[in-house]
């Protein structure tokens, strides 16, 4: 059924039904057209536009496409435009006239508007609590790892030994501000364009507070211009997308390098690898480079949607419909992006030997060799420079700073003595580094105490 046919003299040509229609990818959510053509016609009646007794009729009808839409007994077909006029030429067929005051005071613009804020905020929940898993997974990873040292690294360049969760807990905050922008967006989108109309309102008394209060927002839109033409809240949210697929695709990335056999730093579980059609030896990363991949994607609906919207004039024009696609295949990727990303790092195992013994060479510890000169006086230019003298001298013999004799340490100043080794010692090292946000246990106890208070509270 066309909603719209009444001015027309001829049928639409097939090739235009076909690139118009959006009920092939907006029937995601028929339920949130439902609920809110629920939430309207409520009103109506409380308004007395229409009678209780048809209120009674349409709520019916509804609920029970949405029961037949569930069970499987009804299936949405492509003769319809969109969603909304398969829901409301069902219900016609459902319960007859009562079914046409339906849309009484509101146009598709302000329906569509609404629709898919109910559906991004049902999302934004979601995803919400998927982000919530994987901090949790990161959470656990770090009280197990609080003594397991790795090389810290700058430049990919072996830096200062720190801690797997020193490591970890920069991801932890990564994902903590993943989710409060999450919250931010919908604490800002959260105000119902419905009553809008299709830009400048109606004339019938429709009760917008009230709407809004029945659907769970914070209260009306308050320019039906922008109700029905305001897509900031994607934009926001695909930008949020993006981000988190940033932060998995960086986190996959060392990931990637750490499972390679030049590390050997964790091995991915069987469960969360594959193999190579030729090379029986190959066990490979695949499910943490798709991660990487896909990033890319979402990327692409931001850019997408922004590039969409920046040409648009007041109020609603159809280039919107674009916005769909783009937001819900972005939902859907980073969905199951977190569900897997977490799965894999759970399953991973940490080959803690080979991290300390590569936190061990690399002169990680040279650093904490020119700290130990200073506190016995030197200033601190002129020891970076004898320590940079030692590790050449180290470097010739292809030895570490921990198994150069103490007669060498002397000859080149002799203000070091026996204790050097102690001081220089990877436990000492990370162990000394006891500044909030540092890896050393005393500190990385205190944050590891704030996290999961965040965790219990959140
Ligand atoms: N399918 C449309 C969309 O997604 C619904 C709104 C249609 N409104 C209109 N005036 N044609 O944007």
């Amino acid at each position: 059924m066309k909603l719209w046919g009444g001015r027309f003299t001829k049928e639409t040509n097939q090739l235009v039904h076909n690139f118009n229609e959006s009920l092939s990818f907006d029937q995601k959510f028929y339920k949130q057209d439902i609920l809110g053509s629920i939430a309207h016609v409520t009103m109506l009646e409380k308004q007395e536009i229409i009678t209780s007794d048809e209120k009674d009729k349409i709520i019916d009808g509804l609920k029970s496409i949405l029961d037949d839409l569930e069970s499987g007994k009804l299936e949405i077909t492509t003769e319809h435009e969109d969603i909304h006029s398969f829901v409301e030429a069902n219900l016609i067929e459902r319960v007859g006239d009562a079914g046409k005051k339906l849309h009484t005071g509101r146009s598709r613009n302000d329906q569509v508007a609404l629709d898919m804020k109910l559906y991004t905020r049902d999302e934004i929940i979601t995803l919400n609590d998927l982000l919530k898993e994987l901090l949790v997974t990161i959470h656990n990873i770090m009280c197990e790892n609080v003594t397991t040292y790795i090389p810290g690294f700058t430049h990919l360049q072996k830096a200062q030994p720190t801690t797997v969760a020193h490591h970890f807990g920069a991801y932890f905050e990564m994902f903590r501000r993943d989710r409060s922008r999450l919250r931010d967006i919908y604490d800002r989108m959260n105000y119902c364009p419905l009553g809008s109309g299709a830009l400048a309102g109606t004339t019938y008394p429709l009760d917008r507070e009230y709407t809004a209060k029945l659907l769970n927002f914070d209260g009306p839109t308050l320019n039906s211009m922008d109700s029905v033409s305001d897509r900031d809240y994607l934009i926001e949210l695909l930008s949020a997308l993006s981000t988190i697929m940033m932060h998995l695709s960086r986190f996959c990335e060392e990931i990637i390098i750490w499972n390679s056999n030049e590390y050997r730093f964790v091995e991915i579980d069987d469960s969360y690898s594959t193999g190579s059609s030729i090379m029986p030896q190959k066990k490979n990363p695949d499910i943490a480079e798709l991660i990487r991949g896909k990033t890319g994607r979402v990327y692409g609906a931001l850019i997408s949607l922004l590039t969409t919207m920046k040409g648009i004039p007041l109020a609603y024009n159809k280039d919107m419909q674009e916005d769909k696609e783009l937001t819900f295949d972005a939902i859907d990727t980073v969905k199951g992006c977190i569900s897997l990303f977490t799965g894999m790092i759970s399953t991973m195992q940490f080959r803690k030997e080979n991290m300390e013994a590569s936190a061990k060479n690399g002169f990680t510890n040279a650093t904490d060799a020119a700290d130990y000169l200073v506190n016995h006086g030197v200033p601190f230019r002129d020891a970076h420079g004898i320590i940079g003298q030692l590790v050449l001298l180290c470097i010739e013999k292809d030895i570490a700073l921990d198994d150069l004799p103490l007669d060498e340490y002397k000859k080149i100043c002799d203000v070091f003595e026996e204790d050097i080794y102690e001081a220089i010692s990877m436990k000492t090292c990370v162990e000394k580094r006891n500044t909030i946000g540092a890896p050393g246990e005393i500190a990385m106890r205190s944050v590891l105490a704030i996290n999961e208070k965040y965790l219990e509270e959140s």
